[in-house]
């Protein structure tokens, strides 16, 4: 772990209320831990931006699997992505409806791509991609 450096920042008095009021929602402990967070925030969806950068991400669909056919398009979809998909649950949420989420890796285009195929399938309800970090390129 690299040396702890110290650096002051001046903002409106409007501002750091504003900033102290999300802390305090939060629980952060300290201003610097919510500082810190903002920052890998902003670096992760900077790394993404990077088409060869390597991502972990989770898709959520939400569906009902009466829809005509919907369910065999999302397989078949998922197994042409079978390299990127990690694991799929699926969650029976009533009688019609169903939640699926998806955990992908890999090269964070083709994650983006696989999420817009999935979530643009017709009949999925909403859907949604978490993208994140495996880690590596963040302290
Ligand atoms: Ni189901």
């Amino acid at each position: 772990m690299s040396k702890i450096e110290r650096f002051s920042v001046s903002l409106e008095g409007e501002l750091l209320k504003a900033f102290d009021d999300y802390i305090d929602h939060m629980g952060y402990a300290s201003r610097s831990e919510a500082v810190r967070d903002l920052i890998r925030n902003k670096l992760v969806v900077r790394h993404w931006q990077d088409p060869k950068a390597e991502g972990v991400g989770v898709v959520t669909l939400v569906y009902d699997h009466h829809r005509r056919d919907l369910p065999e398009k999302l397989t078949e979809l998922q197994h042409r992505f079978f390299k990127e998909i990690v694991s799929t649950t699926h969650i029976h949420l009533d009688r019609h409806n169903c939640l699926e989420v998806i955990i992908v890796r890999g090269r964070a285009s083709k994650l983006q791509k696989i999420a817009d195929l999935l979530i643009s399938t017709k009949g999925v309800k909403h859907g949604r991609l978490l993208s994140t970090t495996t880690g590596k390129e963040i302290r």
